[in-house]
């Protein structure tokens, strides 16, 4: 029996942002330091930057990286991030050394690189409304004050124009650097804030917060008129302390509960009246929690710095990533009038997707995902529903086997992206479109062998495969999905 997919063209849900497929890199674990910068590297440039990161980066055509952290920037000091003379220092967030050698402007110079926009996290945790301020001072202004001349002293005359710039990150968490009350974080945004846009009015401004009334309903309250954007985290996978990686069928339970936190921060935003004036930023997003246990209980670093190597199993990067992502970013797509940037978290090794090693790098299931649908998935997001899904057990819930988002853009040519969640079984679809279909269908797919395919070195299960079917003179088309897999189906109205 076919499952039916129908595509509502009229039902217009919201303008897509590229900037949904952002992505996220941390000074966390070989992300940034053996991941996209190895000085002396015979694949790195003259700045230390490896060609062949960089290279898989612009593959992605990634719209947007947000850096440095996370849990790293809420003890982050930037200025000991630029100049000729770089001091090491001790990251209190991960209890490792920072070299400081990869700063400023270093991500400015790999953005450039791989021609991404730069989005800067502030250290709202033991920073200073001052030294934000001082950041966009000398990321934005031309040659005004100390710190803009300071950028130029540094050999980079013109002003790096970065426009997103985030207050804070899970500030709110008892376990942050600098962690803040409701009560004080409300205040503090607000005068990071004034002092921000002071220098540049032009900046868009995130403020970190989490789908919690009391504190969203302060921030909003104080801080709400200053700012673009809002900020919100989420890893369904809980793998900080015990790295057991939940098995396929548990990660497409988690897929039914990738709106929870949306539709939660929506009902936010519509009691206080700022929906529609204030977008959201997923801005780190992953099936995955990273694997950083005893960060504050172990006698010594050591203790727990080595564990987080088991971020770096290949093995552990299976289909339950590529659809678990691929339902993240068709709900994103649905969720379009709200959503505008969603950064996957985080890019470069770790729980990333895209792993590198001295001699090369590993394309991670959830690369090819990213791929396809960054693609495809343009325009406006319309109406688009399922029918006759009867799902399939895991424990004791009923999951859709189906996930689908739909895009149309201004020339009629549209875009259907369909997940097939089940484990064994294929679906065979039925895909209509209310304003009918003619010509040629294609069709781009990731998928592997099995649900627990991965990649590796030398090791090339999951990828991407193309095709091309011919649309029969009715409104709809008919095709089987594979299992645990994902597909884009394009075509013109
Ligand atoms: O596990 C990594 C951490 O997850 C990031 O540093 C932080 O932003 C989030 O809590």
């Amino acid at each position: 029996m076919a499952l039916e997919v129908r595509v509502d063209t009229r039902r217009r849900l919201g303008a897509i942002d590229g900037k949904l497929f952002g992505h996220f890199i941390e000074h966390f674990h070989r992300q940034i330091y053996g991941g996209v910068f190895e000085p002396g590297s015979p694949l790195s440039d003259s700045l230390g930057l490896r060609n062949d990161v960089a290279e898989a980066m612009q593959g992605l055509g990634a719209p947007v990286v947000r850096w440095p952290g996370g849990c790293f920037v809420s003890a982050y000091h930037w200025k000991d991030g630029v100049g000729p003379a770089r001091e090491p220092s001790f990251d209190k967030a991960w209890r490792v050394e920072e070299p400081n050698t990869f700063g400023t402007d270093e991500f400015i110079a790999w953005c450039r690189k791989i021609g991404t926009e730069p989005y800067v996290c502030t250290n709202a945790g033991t920073g200073t409304p001052e030294e934000m301020s001082d950041w966009v001072e000398y990321c934005n202004l031309h040659s005004e004050g100390r710190w803009a001349k300071l950028r130029q002293s540094h050999g980079h005359a013109e002003p790096y124009k970065v426009k997103y710039w985030s207050i804070g990150n899970e500030n709110y968490l008892g376990g942050e650097m600098g962690s803040k009350t409701p009560q004080e974080w409300c205040r503090f945004v607000k005068e990071s804030a004034k002092m921000m846009k002071r220098v540049d009015p032009t900046i868009e401004l995130f403020a970190a917060s989490t789908p919690d009334l009391e504190w969203m309903r302060l921030l909003l309250q104080e801080a709400g008129e200053v700012l673009d954007w809002i900020s919100i985290h989420g890893y369904w996978d809980p793998l900080w302390i015990n790295n057991n990686l939940a098995p396929y069928e548990t990660c497409m339970a988690y897929t039914t509960r990738i709106e929870t936190p949306i539709e939660q921060i929506r009902a936010i935003l519509t009691a206080t009246g700022q929906l529609g004036k204030i977008r959201v930023a997923f801005d780190e997003w992953n099936l995955r929690g990273w694997h950083h246990p005893y960060v504050d209980t172990a006698a010594n670093a050591a203790d727990c710095i080595r564990p987080r190597d088991e971020n770096d199993r290949n093995s552990s990067y299976t289909m339950a990533d590529a659809v678990f992502s691929a339902c993240f970013l068709n709900a994103c797509v649905r969720h379009s009038d709200l959503i505008g940037m969603a950064n996957f978290a985080p890019s470069v090794n770790a729980r990333g997707l895209i792993y590198a090693h001295p001699e090369g790098i590993v394309k991670r299931s959830t690369y090819f995902v990213f791929q396809a649908l960054a693609e495809a998935l343009k325009g406006t997001s319309v109406g688009v529903s399922v029918h006759g899904d009867a799902g399939f057990s895991v424990g004791d819930s009923i999951v859709p086997c189906l996930d689908a988002a739909a895009a149309l853009e201004t020339d009629g040519s549209w875009a259907v992206s369909l997940v097939n969640r089940h484990p064994e079984q294929a679906q065979v679809v039925d895909l209509r479109l209310d304003a009918g279909a003619t010509g040629k269908a294609t069709w781009c797919r990731v998928n592997g062998p099995s649900k627990d395919s991965y990649n590796d070195i030398g090791r090339s299960e999951v990828g991407l495969e193309r095709g091309a079917f011919e649309i029969p003179s009715g409104d709809f088309l008919s095709f089987s999905l594979p299992p645990h897999s994902v597909t884009v189906v394009r075509g013109s109205l």
